[in-house]
């Protein structure tokens, strides 16, 4: 939503407790609230941040303007969980209080450092004129959750990147602490950094080099960029803004992508053998995804459901956006699979055939087969017309649709109203987890990925096999 700036950077003091207590009984009237998914407490979500593992839990915290559904003023909110599948926010909140970051505490992430976890992330400064100053900052937060900002500013903006240069992502590589940046270049093409903590001293950063990951620049900036290792390979997840189309198709305003590569070269700031381009998610909503691998060398991402610059039917309730379920990822035949994490199937509660069913208030997990050679056309959010979220699954010519032009309130329709993507032509799996306007579809245990928001209107509750010979199971979902 389009607030005035007056609105969205007036300081956090200067809103009262009714016009708080307002939003929320306003928010409470939604009939869309996700049961297992994570939402703002109030206002609006966005990035996921500080996605790490500490003092023997996993911490995520997200990117928050509290006061509406636009982005304003932003915090970081922290969640914490034991089983990546139930968070608990803890009230712990990193504001945008210091000189170093008035006008929001933009996107970052943690890194565990003795007995606290380095909070990495930008500081977005503007001056009376409004120009923009981003600043690299960090702070500590100790086991009890007390936050305590550095004084010093980690890394200024370079010389040869515009005001938009954020997100710092904090990694090990054999002992060795890095950070990458995501950065836009004088002359309007994104890219990325690379910075090395000197003796893995968090307060002490030197610039490495441009990341050479073999990027074309046709994007104007780069968000959100992440280096995680699968198997020993890195996989480089961002958020491209701008990119060419001619490069990778994609609809959505701006596509969330990656890239994986054979091995990593810090001496040479370099990516060897990156492959081309991918789509992260083939839905009409996933960004600014965040990945960190845990000390025993696993991997894991977590997605915004969400876009920058998109107006969403959750508005007119004071609220916006949704964090996606915890994705391990793994490689297989040399291809990346994100695939929810195993605790997830504590969840379920009931299993049953699938076949046609009006389900009590759309928050289940469908595990289906669809035979080879075949074309299956599924409604989930249907009405008695059969009207809800289609998807089609055509094993014949290798291709998925999913089209919620039938799928309660519509926006974003400038961006189309349907998403496709490529399968491969044999028998397919699909595991589905739909939590009442959030829906996740992974293809072949993730393989390719479909991520959406839907806004059902309140009579969308059906499951609906119009066609083809769909077989598998129902599990009501319950936290
Ligand atoms: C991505 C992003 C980041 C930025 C944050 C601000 O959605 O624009 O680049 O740090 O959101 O909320």
């Amino acid at each position: 939503m389009n607030l005035p700036t007056e609105v969205r950077y007036r300081p956090y003091a200067d809103w009262t407790d009714e016009e708080i207590v307002a939003i929320k009984e306003n928010m409470a009237k939604s009939p869309w609230h996700a049961t297992y998914h994570i939402e703002p407490k109030t206002g609006l979500l966005n990035d996921p941040n500080g996605f790490s593992y500490f003092n023997g839990k996993y911490h995520l915290f997200y990117q928050n303007w509290p006061f509406g559904p636009a982005h304003g003023l932003k915090q970081w909110v922290h969640t914490e969980s034991d089983d990546l599948v139930h968070f608990r926010e803890t009230g712990i909140t990193l504001k945008p209080d210091t000189e170093h970051d008035s006008h929001g505490a933009y996107s970052g992430s943690a890194y565990p450092i003795g007995d606290n976890l380095f909070l990495f992330y930008t500081g977005n400064v503007r001056d009376e004129n409004w120009v923009r100053d981003p600043l690299q900052i960090g702070a500590f937060m100790d086991k009890k959750g007390n936050i305590t900002k550095f004084k010093d500013v980690l890394i200024q903006q370079p010389s040869d990147v515009t005001e938009h240069f954020r997100d710092p992502q904090i990694f090990n590589y054999k002992d060795q602490l890095y950070a990458i940046i995501g950065a836009q270049s004088l002359d309007k093409k994104g890219f990325i950094k690379l910075y090395k903590a000197i003796n893995n001293d968090v307060h002490n950063w030197i610039f490495a080099g441009n990341l050479d990951f073999t990027g074309t620049g046709s994007e104007y900036m780069i968000e959100c960029p992440n280096l995680i290792f699968v198997d020993d390979r890195p996989v480089l997840i961002y958020s491209p803004q701008g990119l060419d189309k001619a490069e990778l198709a994609y609809d959505n305003i701006y596509p969330n992508t990656y890239k994986i590569a054979d091995s990593f070269d810090p001496e040479k700031t370099k990516l060897i053998n990156p492959s081309t381009i991918h789509n992260l998610d083939y839905g009409f909503e996933a960004y600014a995804t965040q990945g960190f691998n845990t000390p025993d060398g696993r991997a894991f991402i977590v997605s915004w459901i969400g876009l920058p610059d998109i107006d969403y039917p959750t508005d007119k309730y004071d609220y916006q956006g949704a964090m996606s379920l915890v994705k391990e990822l793994t490689i297989k035949d040399g291809k990346l699979y994100q695939y929810p994490v195993s605790t997830m199937a504590n969840l379920r509660q009931s299993k049953e055939t699938f076949s046609d069913k009006q389900t009590t208030n759309n928050t289940y997990e469908l595990e289906l087969q669809v035979p080879a050679k075949t074309k299956a056309e599924i409604i989930l959010f249907a009405d008695k017309n059969q009207k809800g979220l289609r998807l089609c699954i055509d094993t014949k010519t290798g291709m998925f649709e999913l089209d919620r032009s039938q799928a309660g309130e519509q926006y974003a329709t400038a961006f189309g109203n349907i998403r496709t993507c490529p399968i491969a032509q044999q028998e397919c799996t699909l595991n589905i987890f739909v939590d009442k306007s959030i829906i996740e579809i992974f293809i072949n245990k993730g393989e390719k990925v479909l991520t959406s928001r839907i806004f059902p209107f309140s009579h969308q509750t059906g499951i609906t096999l119009i066609r083809g010979n769909v077989s598998g199971k129902y599990f009501e979902l319950h936290k």
